[in-house]
């Protein structure tokens, strides 16, 4: 006997399927899914900083609000329109990529031509680059509530462009396949409700479902829920106004957009998940070295390690409120679920690049190699290692 929380996300399933055929389940499957689903649980800093080190999605309810103000004494939906109303009134020329749902065809759009595409409501459509800083969206959205942990922001200023801080809109019925994105992300949502389903980006490639980031295709990428079921790392979640998802980069994600939907988004590096996502940028690449045929972002990995680097460092001398604030005692979890995830080969591999060793060697951790083993190169500007 389903309890009405079950059955209001049976309900959602059902209405994502009506959009997304691939959401194909009974009820059996649902009752197996339910064992995957990840419910929304009150935020606190350490709650977020916990699930970056042990690299779980999170829903966190009650996240600050980014808004500001005079729009803060607004409900959240209140607040989201009045943003698109200032959107409809702007005179910024700049253009922002649309994609339209019917055709997949993307269109360079104004955000006054985004407000009244909105307001229309005759059209499918999503937008996740619509940037707020320095673009008047700054005037009414505070970034560094969802970004003051982020060590983007103190790297270069290629690094810093992969914060990507984000207004994203998004209508009913619109579908984001699967693929997966570089940094770690967070995803506040003002207004609506959409379906999220992730996996494990490599443990899905090995079970068939595709990633569009991570293959070169020329179709929708495979996806299959029985397949998703199977996997222990499958998981899904309903995320709904005021609330914010953690979502770390190992986990490609599939979106359908339940009822029309306005929220805040960025990419980020913080010290809670620092070693893990520096670790698989090594290994696996980054995506944003995929497309960069002038190399101009080859040395994003090294400028991200060395911010992380001089923090800790930094940290070392600072009041524990200032370190508490930036995740610095979590540290010591990190690593310890690094060592424990990562097999000796990769480690070794790692132990020797000074991208992930100088950050390592200043976490006390029960590191399997040996500080005195060689690095295979040395990094630019690097602060001496302490132990
Ligand atoms: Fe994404």
């Amino acid at each position: 006997m389903w309890d009405g929380g079950q059955e209001a996300l049976w309900e959602s399933l059902s209405k994502a399927r009506s959009f997304d055929a691939s959401i194909d389940l009974s009820r059996i499957d649902f009752d197996h899914m339910m064992a995957r689903y990840v419910p929304p649980r009150g935020y606190s800093r350490e709650r977020l900083f916990k699930a970056m080190a042990d690299r779980e999605p999170a829903v966190l309810a009650g996240y600050p609000s980014p808004v500001r103000p005079p729009l803060d004494v607004l409900g959240l939906c209140d607040a989201a329109r009045s943003i698109v109303k200032r959107m409809a009134e702007s005179s910024d020329e700049s253009t922002y990529s649309v994609t339209m749902r019917a055709d997949g065809r993307r269109v360079q759009l104004r955000p006054r031509e985004i407000a009244e595409l909105w307001h229309k409501q005759t059209e499918v459509f999503g937008i996740s680059d619509l940037y707020i800083r320095n673009t008047f969206m700054e005037e009414l959205i505070d970034p560094s509530g969802l970004s003051n942990f982020n060590l983007l922001l103190k790297a270069s200023h290629g690094a810093r462009s992969q914060e990507m801080f984000s207004f994203v809109i998004s209508a009913e019925g619109m579908v984001t396949d699967s693929h997966s994105d570089d940094p770690d992300s967070s995803n506040f949502c003002l207004e609506g409700r959409k379906l999220w389903i992730f996996w494990d980006t490599y443990a899905g490639l090995a079970a068939g479902l595709q990633d569009a980031e991570r293959l070169l295709l020329t179709t929708i990428p495979r996806f299959d829920i029985k397949a998703w079921l199977s996997m222990p790392s499958a998981r899904w979640c309903i995320v709904g106004p005021n609330d914010t998802l953690f979502l770390p980069a190992n986990f490609t994600h599939k979106v359908i957009t339940l009822e029309n939907y306005i929220g805040v988004g960025g990419f980020y590096v913080s010290l809670p998940n620092c070693l893990s996502l520096i670790a698989d940028w090594i290994y696996r690449g980054p995506l944003w070295s995929k497309l960069d045929r002038k190399s101009s972002k080859a040395m994003l990995i090294g400028d991200i390690s060395l911010a992380v680097q001089k923090t800790i460092l930094r940290l070392r001398d600072c009041s524990p409120a200032v370190g508490q604030a930036l995740g610095y005692g979590f540290l010591d979890l990190s690593a310890q679920n690094v060592i424990r995830r990562l097999p000796r080969s990769q480690m070794a591999m790692l132990w020797s690049d000074p991208r992930f060793r100088n950050i390592a060697e200043n976490i006390a951790a029960p590191w399997p190699l040996s500080n005195d083993l060689p690095l295979a190169f040395q990094l630019g500007n690097s602060p001496s290692r302490r132990s």
